[in-house]
C-alpha cells in the first residue's frame, strides 16, 4: 500500500475527499445596536457582532471564498412566546440586508428557534405540561421564517425539532411566494452536551421553574439513536427539506453516513460549539496542533459523507488555506 504514499504529488492523486471554504458556513450571534464586538468567554476567537460590524465581517468571508453564514440574533427582549423573534428590526432581519447588501456573493441562512427570544429558554410555546407545545409552535417558527425570507435570507433552517414543522414552513414561504426561500432542516438535532458554550453564547439555556421541563430532551433526539435519525432525515425529505442536517459532528459522524446513504439530498453537519472550544482548549494549552487538527475534522466530516459544513473554524481554516 506504501507505493501510493511516496510522494505529495501521488497522495494528491489518489486522495478521495477535499474540503474547503466553499464547503463551509460560519455560524454568527448578531446582537443589537452599532459598533458592538462581544467576546464569548466560553468560545475563544468568537465575538457576538452588532449589525454594522457583522457587513465588514462578511465583506471579509465573501474575500475568503467562504459559502456562507448562519446568524442567530440575541433580541432586545424576551416574553413567554419569543415574539421578537419574528420583528422585522431585529438583530438577524437587518443583519440579513446589512450582508446582502456588502458580500451579495454570500449565502445567507437564518437559525429559525424560539430558545433566543424566550424567557424560558426552551425552543416554543409552553404547554400545560410543562413541556413544549408542538402544534402551537409551529405558528411562531412560520411566522419568524416569513421574515427572514422578507430580509432576503437564501435559507432558513430550523433547529426547533417540532414535528411537521418542515412541511408547516414550506407551505407558509410559498403562500408569501418566497418559494425561492430554502429550507435547510436541522433533521437529526441530538440533545447534546456539546451545545454548553452556544447557550452561553446566544444566552438561551433552559431556566427550568418546577413546571417547565429542565432539559430539551422532550423535543430533541436521544443520542442512543441512529434508526430514528434516518427516520427524521427521511420525514424532513418528504415534507419539503432542500438540504438535511446533523448536529453535533465529530461524535455523530455514523449517523451522518447513514443519513448520508437514505437521502437524495445534499447532507450537512454541524461541527457544534462544544467541539469547537474542545479543539481551542487543547490548542491553547499546548495538546494539539490547532490548524492539522481543524483540518483533518473538517476532512473526516466531508468524508463521512457531509456536503455541507457549519463550523465556527470557517474563517480561520480559510484564512490559513490563503
Ligand atoms: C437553537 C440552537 C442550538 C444550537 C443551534 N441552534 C442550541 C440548542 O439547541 O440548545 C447549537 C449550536 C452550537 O452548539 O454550536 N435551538
Amino acid at each position: 500500500m506504501r507505493r501510493l504514499r511516496t510522494t505529495r504529488s501521488i497522495r494528491d492523486l489518489v486522495r478521495e475527499n477535499e474540503v474547503g471554504p466553499a464547503n463551509l458556513i460560519a455560524p454568527y450571534f448578531i446582537v443589537p445596536g452599532a459598533g458592538k464586538r462581544e467576546p464569548i468567554a466560553s468560545m475563544p476567537g468568537i465575538d457576538r457582532l452588532s449589525v454594522d460590524l457583522m457587513a465588514q465581517e462578511a465583506a471579509q468571508l465573501q474575500e475568503l471564498g467562504l459559502a456562507g453564514v448562519l446568524l442567530f440574533g440575541l433580541p432586545e427582549e424576551k416574553d413567554e412566546i419569543g415574539s421578537s423573534a419574528w420583528d422585522p428590526d431585529g438583530p438577524v432581519q437587518l443583519a440579513v440586508q446589512a450582508i446582502k447588501a456588502a458580500a451579495p456573493e454570500l449565502t445567507v441562512v437564518t437559525d429559525v428557534c424560539m430558545c433566543e427570544y424566550t424567557t424560558h429558554g426552551h425552543c416554543g410555546v409552553i404547554g400545560p405540561r410543562g413541556d413544549v407545545d408542538n402544534d402551537e409552535t409551529l405558528d411562531l417558527l412560520s411566522r419568524t421564517a416569513i421574515s427572514h425570507a422578507a430580509a432576503g435570507a437564501d435559507a432558513v433552517a430550523p433547529s426547533d425539532m417540532m414535528d411537521g414543522r418542515v412541511g408547516v414552513l414550506r407551505a407558509a414561504l410559498d403562500e408569501e411566494d418566497f418559494t425561492d426561500t430554502a429550507i435547510i432542516a436541522y433533521s437529526a438535532k441530538f440533545a447534546s452536551a456539546f451545545y454548553g458554550p452556544f447557550r452561553d453564547a446566544a444566552d438561551s439555556a433552559p431556566q427550568p421553574d418546577g413546571h417547565i421541563k429542565e432539559d430539551r430532551r422532550g423535543y430533541q433526539m436521544d443520542p442512543a439513536n441512529a434508526r430514528e435519525a434516518v427516520r427524521e432525515a427521511v420525514l424532513d425529505v418528504e415534507e419539503g427539506a432542500d438540504i438535511v442536517m446533523v448536529k453535533p459532528g465529530l461524535p455523530y459522524l455514523d449517523i451522518v453516513r447513514q443519513v448520508r446513504d437514505a437521502v437524495p439530498t445534499p447532507v450537512a453537519v454541524y461541527n457544534v460549539s462544544g467541539e469547537y472550544s474542545m479543539l481551542k482548549a487543547a490548542a491553547a494549552s499546548g495538546y494539539l496542533d490547532e490548524r492539522s487538527a481543524v483540518a483533518e475534522s473538517l476532512l473526516a466530516m466531508r468524508r463521512a459523507g457531509a456536503d455541507i459544513i457549519f463550523t465556527y473554524h470557517a474563517k480561520d481554516f480559510a484564512s490559513w488555506n490563503q
